[in-house]
């Protein structure tokens, strides 16, 4: 007899029923301006494309064991040695092995919320409890709220600094005072490191409970790639490793990446662009009675309610005109007026703000 759905039902595992299916959502169509993934609006520099091209002809060989030569030139770009870089298909897998390794079904991971999504998702899908902690009404830490949560079942906290969807920044004084006061994994993600240049990837030898996330997909403009790393001690390093893929990137993101790291003059003027760009943007939805916090990204985080205007209608008739932006209305630790914004080209600025004042219009 062969098994039917209803038996295979049973069969999965029970942490992953009460998830949302994933949904592909709509296509990109070249008409589109889709400002609502945080990516970069610019493509990877021609020193990378060739770099690619090469390394599309020996597609036939496995890639380099554990990240191959990326680790090494990682490691010389964040300031540490090779055997404290673990490499990952995105942080989004770093942050998956990192609950592989230090949750157990039933144990907890600390969560500030608002913050990234992934977080949550992954500990559900290891069998582990999300348990979140508001951050204060600015979005920065609260430190005694987040303490006093802590207990034997807490294995993991996350802090995305700068945090996602929020933009803002946490110190590393604040960091230091976690870091002292939490006894479980402090994962500090630092995606967006390169436009705000704080790090504490200087303290993983110090603090051995404390991991660093970094990615290439957002100020390397390689999202289309996968490629994220973690910075810690050389035997957190060696846990990591052992639950991770043999093969964890591809050749092509190996053979990007390290072209990406050498056109430092490339990346640098994106990120000035990006920076100056943003400055300006964030001063046109202000005039438009938006409010716009602080950022330390390359998004804005804007809040609808001076207008009296859930974010939802808002990003619904934005969509309607083929402008895509990231609802973030009445998600965890938020209320009903929010969404984020990515910096796009300036063209695509223009054609955001004014797609913006006309769903405004039609909404009034
Ligand atoms: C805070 C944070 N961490 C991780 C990621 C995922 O990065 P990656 O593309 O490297 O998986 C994002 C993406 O938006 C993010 O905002």
């Amino acid at each position: 007899m062969t098994p039917n759905l209803e038996t295979i039902d049973t069969w999965v595992n029970p942490s992953l029923r009460g998830l949302a299916p994933k949904k592909a959502g709509p296509e990109r169509n070249a008409q589109a301006i889709r400002l609502d993934k945080g990516e970069l609006p610019y493509p990877p520099s021609p020193k990378v494309v060739d770099a690619i091209a090469r390394a599309a002809t020996t597609c036939n060989r496995y890639p380099g064991v554990l990240g191959g030569a990326l680790r090494a030139q990682l490691a010389t770009y964040a300031g540490t040695e090779p055997d404290q870089i673990v490499i990952g298909n995105g942080s989004d897998d770093l942050i998956e092995l990192i609950i592989k390794v230090f949750v157990q079904p039933g144990q907890q991971v600390l969560l500030p919320v608002p913050t990234f999504f992934v977080y949550g998702q992954a500990t559900q899908v290891m069998g582990g409890v999300p348990v979140f902690v508001q951050r204060t009404p600015d979005f920065g830490l609260d430190v005694e709220a987040l303490v006093a949560k802590v207990t034997p079942a807490t294995q993991v906290l996350y802090i995305a600094n700068p945090n996602n969807p929020t933009a803002n920044l946490v110190s590393r004084d604040t960091l230091e005072e976690v870091l002292n006061r939490v006894n479980a994994m402090v994962v500090v993600d630092e995606c967006y490191f390169e436009l705000c240049q704080t790090t504490i990837s200087d303290w993983v030898d110090h603090y051995p409970h404390l991991i660093v996330l970094r990615s290439l997909s957002k100020s390397f403009g390689l999202a289309g790639l996968r490629i994220g790393y973690a910075i810690a001690n050389a035997q957190v390093v060696d846990y990591l490793y052992r639950a991770a893929q043999l093969f964890p990137v591809n050749t092509v993101a190996i053979a990007a990446a390290l072209a990406a790291l050498e056109d430092q003059a490339y990346i640098q003027d994106n990120i000035h662009r990006i920076l100056s760009d943003k400055l300006q943007l964030q001063e046109q939805l202000e005039g438009l009675g938006l409010q716009v916090y602080p950022s330390a990204t390359n998004f804005l985080f804007v809040n609808t309610q001076p207008l009296n205007l859930p974010s939802a209608p808002l990003v619904a008739a934005l969509q309607e005109r083929n402008i895509w932006v990231a609802d973030f209305g009445n998600t965890p630790g938020l209320g009903a007026y929010y969404f984020r914004i990515a910096v796009g080209t300036p063209a695509e600025n223009q054609g955001f703000l004014q797609g913006l004042a006309d769903a405004l219009l039609s909404l009034s």
